[in-house]
């Protein structure tokens, strides 16, 4: 198996890859990505998965949360990062109200994401074992996502850490979702000791987000990775702050333009 990084890809990632890193203990990460630009970037920069969120809803649609995402928003979204992109492989978030009712509509729906955007694989949040069987066994891979699954914000009462009175039912529910066949697992803002109590026990990787070190792997929300959010989350780090330079060159170009100074030279056509 080749390593997942070093530019040592000329071929899609796939869960076996992700398998055999886990065996050689080699970490990787995972961006979110909702359109073609950034999926082109984080895959020329090697990142091996990239997931087409439904955090799209706040980060790129302008919603409040990631609850008013529907599947026909999110099927261009990924579309555009599978046609943009080359090594990584490409995961498609099923949103709220889309799986929920039975297997059968789990398949419906990821068989759309599949048919009509090409995605790879789908994540689906919470512990539907059957679900995550039913497409197991249709050809689907299916990542899990425990801890906070923001789809359920009602039902937990906010965006809190998880497993503070609970973490042996999240500890089950994570060796529920492996043993249906999920081929890896987000553990999202739980404490790291917990987060590493099941990174041991799994054979899949796990996917940390506010989850501490000893994950697998990690994950951002590309917003948060480059500061454009205006409200990061605590759990994110910004690496970059591109909201400074947005805002910086947005208004250069307008003082420019006001100014008679745009276009210049360079931009004048004879
Ligand atoms: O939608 C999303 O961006 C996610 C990640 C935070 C794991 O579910």
């Amino acid at each position: 198996m080749e390593a997942l990084y070093g530019g040592a890809m000329h071929r899609r990632v796939t869960i076996l890859d992700l398998a055999a890193a886990k065996v050689r203990g080699e970490k990787w990460a995972m961006l979110t990505s909702y359109e073609a630009m950034t999926a082109e970037i984080f895959d020329e920069a090697g990142i091996p998965v990239l997931l087409v969120g439904d955090s799209a809803g706040n980060n790129f649609l302008g919603h409040e949360n990631t609850i008013p995402v529907t599947v026909d928003e999110l099927i261009p979204l990924t579309r555009a990062v599978v046609r943009a992109s080359k090594s990584a492989l490409v995961i498609a978030d099923l949103p709220f109200g889309s799986y929920e009712t039975s297997p059968e509509q789990a398949l419906a729906t990821s068989t759309r994401f599949f048919k009509e955007a090409g995605a790879m694989g789908v994540k689906i949040e919470g512990a539907h074992i059957q679900t995550i069987e039913k497409l197991v066994a249709s050809g689907i891979p299916v990542m899990g996502h425990v801890g906070l699954t923001p789809q359920a914000l009602h039902q937990l009462g906010g965006y809190k850490v998880q497993g503070r009175t609970n973490a042996d039912v999240i500890f089950e529910a994570a060796l529920a979702i492996e043993k249906a066949g999920a081929f890896a697992l987000v553990l999202e803002l739980m404490s790291a000791e917990l987060a590493a109590r099941i990174t041991a026990a799994l054979t899949i990787p796990t996917i940390g987000i506010g989850a501490g070190v000893q994950c697998d792997a990690q994950v951002l929300v590309w917003t948060d990775l480059m500061g454009i959010t205006k409200n990061p989350p605590k759990l994110a780090k910004a690496y970059r702050n591109l909201r400074a330079e947005m805002l910086a060159a947005t208004a250069e170009f307008a003082d420019d333009v006001k100014a008679g100074n745009f276009p210049g030279p360079d931009q004048i056509f004879n």
